[in-house]
Order: structure tokens, then C-alpha cells, then sequence
């Protein structure tokens, strides 16, 4: 950080005020920083707080007679070595990604030649919108760094993904793009499975489970932001696709292995989907009928094919293989036997005991031949980017 330059272009929101400490922090590592504030940004922090806070002026407007005369725009967005949007609002991403520059802070978004991070913050459902998600995607395509938001409480009152992380956070991802983005999985295929099945019973019920798909969703998404081209065989769940991510939506066990096969050749393939062990042996044609007789309809059960198991033993198998195992009880024995019996290369285990299945915690032992890696309970993406790193050190 030292020496480096950042331009800090805090947009109109809450968590503006963030941005301050981030000043605070990004001097303390030894860099400069100037800030541009939007109209919108004015309102929440003052331009004089952040110039005392940057010993920097601080630019608001397009319409500076003194800083235009001598092309103030184009300089202040060239002579940066880094432009963070801190927060990005969803208004100023949709600018951003329409090419909008209709103040000094887009203006100085489209004629930067520098690299670019934006830190989202905002409410949880403008950030799961539609129109987000699409700005979102088209502005990594475009090459921009975009941060994904924490999950928590909000000043709205809200609860979800949406709140700007913390400026420590922050920190450490403008460190990383300054050293230059490793894209350790570049060139590599990974495969993941994801979520539940649903395994008919006639054609309006099935037998489902708790699988939220959440946990397989960040391991893809880690793993394409690590530069892997990514095949997501996704059973039925609500998520939205990450960026950069070849989704294939299934919804049995036989579907799934289906599109496992059909993706093929894959470097690595990581099986966290909770795979339903039987199917109902003859699905009913029809709904069943309560006819009131009495009579219950038995529910015999055939054992559905094991993905994992059998790509194990496939001519064309990963060079990695991890399946993972939900367990509620003896979690790291069951998964040592696990390991052998499906010929998996590590074995992710994690207790479902608690409210893991839906929830956005998790707490994993990952086991090898060589031994167990238990570590401390962690938000699902922070489970995934530890997974990741150690998958791409191992296919390295
Ligand atoms: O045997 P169990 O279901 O506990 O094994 C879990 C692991 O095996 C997970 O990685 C899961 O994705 C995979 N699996 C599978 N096909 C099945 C059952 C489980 O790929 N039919």
C-alpha cells in the first residue's frame, strides 16, 4: 500500500459513513487517498470530514471552473493507481454498467484507465433484484472488481446480504488488487452439484430434503472468481446464479447424474449436493387418491445411482474429487469411512445437527487420507474461499 494512490468514490447511502474509517485505514497502510462524493454522498458524510481525514481536497462536482481548466476529470481518474467505489450503491452500479456519466463520480467511472473496485451496500432486496444482478454480472464482465456484500442485520431494518463489509475487509481487498489478482484456477474446469433433489412420488409430491444449495452455490462462485471455468448442476433451489457460472438446473438424482456425465472433463468436481439415497421404486401416473377406505398407499424405495461414488470409479475421473458428507452425529468417523468407501479424494464433513441445512454458517472437517482439518465455524463463503484456496494448491 505504501506510496499507492487511491481514488475513493463514495456513493449516496447509509453506509457512506464507513468510508471515512476507510480513509483512516488506507493512510494508516502508508497510501493517499482523494474522495469524490456524489450528491447523494453529501448528505450522509461532509466533504470536510473526509478532506481532514485524507488531508486531500475532496471534488463534488463536474462544474469546478478551476479543476476543468486543467482537464480535472481525466487527471483525477488517471493519476490513481486504484479507484474504489465505496459504497456502491445500486444506483451508481447501474450507471456504472450503462456507461452513465452524468456527474463528476461516473464521469470519472468511464474515463479511468485504472483499475476499478466497487463495494456494494444496500438494502437486501435491491441487491437481490433483477436489475441488480444484471448490473452486477455486466460490470464484472467489463472487468470491474465487485466485492459481494455481508449478510446481517441492516439499518433498514432488514436482514440478508447487502451490508457493506467491514472497512478491515475492504482493506485487505484493495491490498489484493493492488498485488495484483491471483487467478490460481485459470485454465482449470471445476464441476459442483448443489442443493437437494426431488424425487417424484406422483406428480405432485416428492420426497425432498433441507438443502438450501447455499454452501455448493459459494464454493462456485469462489471458485470462478479464482478464474476456474465452472459447471454448477444445481438441484431445486432459490438462488441466483453467480457470475461467471454455467448453471444447469436438475431435479432427481438421475437428472443430476446425467448432467454430471454430460459435463465432463472436469479438473476438479466438488459434490456437496444432498443427493436423495432413494427414489420411490414406481412413480404413481396419477395422484394418489385418499379414497377412504383407509387403505395407505405403501411407498416402496429404490436406491438411486451415487454420483460421487461412481465418478470415483469413471475412466475419465477428476483429478480432485471431494464429496461431502452431512452428518449428525460422529461427523469425522462417518466421514473417514465415507472417504474409502466412495473413493472420494478428501471428504467435506460438516454437522447438520444445528440449523447448518438453510443457514449461512457452517463448520467443516475436511478429511483425507493423510488426516483431518477441522475449521472454526465461518460463514458459508468464507468456508468456500478456504476450500478453494486448498483445491487450487492441490491441482497446482
Ligand atoms: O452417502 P452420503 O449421501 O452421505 O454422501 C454424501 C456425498 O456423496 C456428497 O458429496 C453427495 O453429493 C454425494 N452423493 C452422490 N450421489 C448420491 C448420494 C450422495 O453424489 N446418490
Amino acid at each position: 500500500m505504501q506510496g499507492k494512490r487511491i481514488l475513493l468514490i463514495v456513493g449516496g447511502g447509509i453506509a457512506a459513513y464507513k468510508s471515512c474509517e476507510l480513509v483512516r485505514l488506507i493512510r494508516r497502510e502508508g497510501g493517499a487517498v482523494t474522495c469524490v462524493l456524489t450528491a447523494g454522498a453529501t448528505h450522509f458524510v461532509t466533504p470536510m470530514t473526509l478532506a481532514a481525514l485524507s488531508e486531500n481536497p475532496v471534488h463534488t462536482t463536474l462544474w469546478d471552473l478551476d479543476a476543468e481548466a486543467k482537464m480535472g476529470h481525466i487527471q483525477l481518474s488517471r493519476s490513481a493507481d486504484l479507484v474504489v467505489v465505496c459504497p456502491a450503491t445500486a444506483d451508481l452500479m447501474a450507471k456504472m454498467a450503462a456507461g452513465i456519466a452524468d456527474d463528476l463520480a461516473t464521469t470519472l467511472l468511464l474515463a479511468t484507465d485504472k483499475p476499478v473496485l466497487a463495494v456494494p451496500a444496500m438494502n437486501v432486496r435491491m441487491w437481490q433484484h433483477a436489475a441488480t444482478r444484471r448490473n452486477v454480472a455486466s460490470l464484472r464482465g467489463d472487468g470491474v472488481e465487485v466485492l459481494e456484500p455481508d449478510a446481517g442485520p441492516m439499518a433498514c431494518g432488514e436482514f440478508g446480504p447487502g451490508r457493506l463489509p467491514e472497512p478491515t475487509a475492504i482493506l485487505a481487498a484493495i491490498t489484493a488488487t493492488l498485488g495484483g489478482q491471483a487467478k490460481p484456477l485459470a485454465g482449470r474446469h471445476v464441476l459442483v452439484t448443489a442443493g437437494p433433489t426431488h424425487e417424484p412420488i406422483d406428480p405432485v409430491r416428492y420426497i425432498a430434503n433441507r438443502s438450501s444449495g447455499r454452501q455448493g452455490f459459494a464454493i462456485a462462485e469462489a471458485a470462478a472468481r479464482a478464474g476456474a471455468r465452472v459447471t454448477l448442476v444445481a438441484g431445486p433451489v432459490s438462488l441466483p446464479t453467480p457470475a461467471g457460472v454455467t448453471r444447469i438446473d436438475v431435479e432427481t438424482a438421475r437428472d443430476m447424474a446425467a448432467a454430471v456425465d454430460a459435463a465432463l472433463p472436469a479438473d476438479a468436481a466438488i459434490m456437496v449436493a444432498a443427493v436423495a439415497d432413494w427414489r420411490v421404486a414406481a412413480e404413481a401416473g396419477q395422484k394418489l387418491k385418499k379414497d377412504g377406505s383407509g387403505v395407505i398407499p405403501p411407498l416402496t424405495l429404490t436406491e438411486n445411482p451415487d454420483i460421487l461414488a461412481r465418478l470415483a470409479r469413471a475412466p475419465n475421473r477428476p483429478r480432485l474429487l471431494v464429496g461431502f458428507a452431512a452428518e449428525t452425529e460422529n461427523v469425522v468417523p462417518h466421514a473417514e469411512a465415507k472417504l474409502a468407501r466412495k473413493g472420494a479424494d478428501w471428504i467435506v464433513a460438516n454437522d447438520v445437527s444445528g440449523d447448518v441445512m438453510g443457514g449461512t454458517r457452517n463448520t467443516v472437517h475436511i478429511v483425507r487420507a493423510t488426516g483431518v482439518e477441522s475449521l472454526p465455524e465461518m460463514p458459508k463463503d468464507a468456508v468456500a474461499a478456504a476450500l478453494i484456496e486448498r483445491i487450487s494448491d492441490a491441482l497446482a
